[in-house]
Formats: C-alpha cells, structure tokens, sequence
C-alpha cells in the first residue's frame, strides 16, 4: 500500500503543484541559480530544482523514494553534473560520500516540512557545509496567522497523512535559527499558506 501509494504520490505531484509553481518558479530560479561549486539537493522530488543548476556546479541529489526518482532523471539536464542518491538525509550512508566541510550550498525546498528529524538533517548540513556555505530554503511554514495557524494544527494529522509525512504546522524558519545558522536573507510570502524563503551560513 505504501509503495503503491508512494508511486500515485510521484505521478501526481507535478500536477498538484502547477498551481503553487506560479509562485515558486521565480523564488527558486532567484535562490538557486546564483549558487555554484558543489551542492546538495535535499529530497529533489520530480526535479523541479534541476532547471536552474548553474553549468559550474557539481550535484548531490538525495531522494528516498524510487517513484520520485524515476520522475526527476528525465529533467536532468545534459550539461548538469548531478549525481542522484536514493537515500534519506539522515541515513548514516551519507557520512560515507559527503565529507566534512566540503559543500558550497545545501538546498531545502519544500522539504524540511517532511523530514522525519530536521533538527538532526540541519546539525549534518552543519558539518557537510564549508562554514560559509549557503543553506537555501524555501518551504511552507506554520502560518504567523492565529486562525491560520489553527487550522493548520487541525487538518494537520489528515494532510500527513495524504501527503506523504508533510507537516502543515512546522516552524522551519525558527528551527534554522535554532540550529545555529546565521541568516543573510529572509522573506515571508503569502500564497494561500505562509511561504518562507531564506539564506543562512554558520560562521561563527
Ligand atoms: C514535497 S516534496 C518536494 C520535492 C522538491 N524538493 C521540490 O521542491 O519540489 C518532498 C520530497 O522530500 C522527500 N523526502 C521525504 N523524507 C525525506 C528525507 N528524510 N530525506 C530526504 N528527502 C526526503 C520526499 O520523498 C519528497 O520527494
């Protein structure tokens, strides 16, 4: 049922997502596109980043699920050096192929809603990232909205579910900052849901 469900998932995201994409396509070519060197994709999903790689960079694209991969290898563009994982971030295989201190950037979009253990993903791009490497983010946040934020908290258990683990109701921004990453840039955007995109490095 899992798989099954996971591969309706994948074939279906593009579609459910075209609408929100009138929105994010230029947040993400903004955020992405500057970006060089060696980076990290975190839960690439249907490869919707893979269009704005600048030819300089070199790609780590970590995703868990097989369906969500076979979605994203057609987008891979010819010049792009993108290596793809299956693996989940916080799976200790990585500690092999990743090196300390070694990436330009780490990319989060729409993804630190779903993982399991963020706060633990954000201590390992800690340690992956050059300390004045990029951490890129743009996901759904808990909304600054109390009736919003409400709402949320209530269809929260349903959305988790239909939505393969997304948390409607996480305050990304604040475990970022609670990670002990510094911020360069941040924005909030409504687009139906509280929107946040920002940048941070962990210089001390
Ligand atoms: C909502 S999709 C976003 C995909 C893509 N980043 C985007 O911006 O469209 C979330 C993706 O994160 C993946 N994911 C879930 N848990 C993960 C984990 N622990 N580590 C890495 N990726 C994960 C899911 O399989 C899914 O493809």
């Amino acid at each position: 049922m899992n798989r099954f469900y996971q591969k309706i998932f994948a074939s279906g995201y593009d579609k459910v997502m075209a609408s929100p994409e009138k929105i994010l396509f230029k947040k993400r070519q903004s955020l992405i596109s500057p970006l060089k060197g060696k980076i990290l994709d975190v839960g690439i999903g249907t490869g919707v980043n893979f269009q704005f790689y600048h030819t300089n960079t070199t790609v780590i694209a970590v995703e868990p699920s097989t369906p969500m991969i076979k979605q994203a290898i057609p987008k891979i563009p010819h010049s792009a050096n993108i290596q793809i994982l299956n693996h989940h971030i916080n799976d200790s295989a990585l500690n092999n192929i990743i090196e300390a201190n070694s990436l330009d950037a780490v990319i989060c979009t729409l993804v630190l809603c779903t993982i399991s253990k963020p706060e633990r993903a954000l201590q390992k791009f800690k340690h992956w990232l050059k300390p004045d490497g990029k951490l890129v983010i743009l996901e759904h946040i808990h909304s600054k909205k109390m009736i919003n934020a409400h709402l949320q908290n209530i269809i929260n258990p349903i959305w988790k579910v239909v939505s393969e683990g997304c948390h409607l109701n996480r305050n990304t921004d604040t475990l970022i900052k609670e990670a002990g990453f510094n911020m360069l840039d941040e924005d909030y955007f409504e687009g139906g849901i509280q929107w946040y995109q920002g940048v941070f490095n962990h210089l001390n």
